[in-house]
């Protein structure tokens, strides 16, 4: 689709804006890049009218930011990013890096979430159609075959071209795919691709008693969602990280010990073998600066990784948390050293 045709150099850039794509309800980015807090996040194209993407004009300016890149230029859009790097990019563009979250429709209401405040509107979005532009993207031969793809939303597993586009880049035996998923409706097509290891499968269950969950979720399907996360968790093949719970931590509503070990209750009961500590974007931003709040965040999130160590159970970090552990590492190191069990 564009060859920048000049020899391949050594400059500040990202993969996402180099080769990245990020189709949301709100239009076409270079990345999926939400948290980012320098500057405004808004789409490079924005949706057209008739509910379709624009495509063209979102690649004309894509290759406009490499070009400044490579003039030693950063753009606005990605002034400040811990994403940005310096080292030698490819010359011929190819998507590496893919996120789809076309729909905004969900089978749960989150209370954290973007859709909660307007869940009608949200639910009544029409899925935007993308297929068709990822086959003839395969026929131009643009997708690169080490392709990582991202499924977000909205609800993954209800979008209508859902299994179609997991089929469509089966093609691809060396992509890896990460999934997003509120675990609700269980996919055979997920567990199939758990099968055979090219995909990562993230359910965010926040807790791991019944009322909570519906507290949290705004539906009651604690216990069809942790079977699901049983059934996919026993599909992996060898690699038994590909399932993963997270547990974003909401202040006064599951940030406490007592929740936290009913959580692992569960995550022991599913046989699931990786947890994501995380904790909610709007309340990370408003304790980021609280000293005395960090303090507490970081003990709880200790005593996460110490609870799953115990229980031999692979632990990493969400976005968020990884943010406010490397803002504060000192900090963190300092909760980490002083922990002691009861
Ligand atoms: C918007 S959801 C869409 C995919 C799917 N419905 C799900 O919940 O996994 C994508 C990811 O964002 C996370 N997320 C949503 N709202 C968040 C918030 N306020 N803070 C941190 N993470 C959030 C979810 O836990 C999920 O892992
Ligand atoms: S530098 Fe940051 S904001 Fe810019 S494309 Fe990359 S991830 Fe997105
Ligand atoms: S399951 Fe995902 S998309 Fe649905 S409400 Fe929760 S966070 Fe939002």
């Amino acid at each position: 689709m564009f060859n920048l045709s000049e020899k391949n150099q050594e400059y500040i850039s990202c993969e996402w804006l180099e080769s990245g794509i990020s189709f949301t309800y709100e239009g076409i980015y270079n990345c999926c890049m939400f948290a980012h807090n320098t500057v405004a996040f808004k789409p490079v194209t924005p949706i057209n009218k008739d509910w379709t993407y624009d495509f063209d004009s979102f690649l004309k300016e894509k290759k406009k930011f490499i070009k400044l890149h490579r003039k030693g230029k950063i753009i606005d859009r990605c002034k400040g990013c811990q994403r940005l790097e310096k080292k030698t990019w490819d010359t011929n563009f190819k998507i590496k890096q893919l996120a789809i979250s076309t729909n905004t429709k969900c089978n749960a209401n989150c209370i954290y979430c973007y859709t909660h405040s307007r869940k009608e509107f949200f639910n009544k979005l029409d899925d935007i159609p993308i297929l068709n532009f990822f086959k003839k993207c395969i026929k131009d031969n643009l997708i690169d075959e080490n392709v990582s793809i991202l499924f977000g939303g909205g609800e993954p597993t209800i979008n209508k071209e859902f299994e179609d586009l997991l089929s469509l880049f089966s093609q691809y035996p060396n992509c890896k795919i990460k999934i997003y998923s509120s675990g609700i409706k269980y996919s055979p097509s997920i567990e199939q691709c758990l099968n055979t290891g090219n995909c990562e499968l993230v359910i965010t269950p926040d807790c791991g008693d019944r009322e909570l969950y519906k507290r949290i979720k705004g539906v009651d399907k604690f216990d069809e969602v942790w079977s699901n996360i049983q059934k996919y968790a026993a599909a992996q093949n060898e690699n038994r990280n590909q399932v993963r719970t997270k547990y974003i931590i909401l202040p006064t509503i599951n940030d406490n010990e007592e929740e936290i070990k009913k959580f692992f209750n569960k995550v022991v009961e599913a046989n699931v073998s990786y947890i994501k500590p995380e904790i909610d974007i709007t309340a990370y931003s408003k304790i980021k600066q609280d000293k005395e709040k960090l303090v507490k965040l970081f003990k709880l999130l200790v005593f996460m990784e110490k609870y799953a160590e115990k229980l031999n159970i692979n632990h990493g970090v969400a976005g968020n948390m990884h943010c406010a552990m490397e803002g504060n590492r000192n900090l963190y190191d300092e909760i980490k050293n002083e922990y002691k069990e009861d």
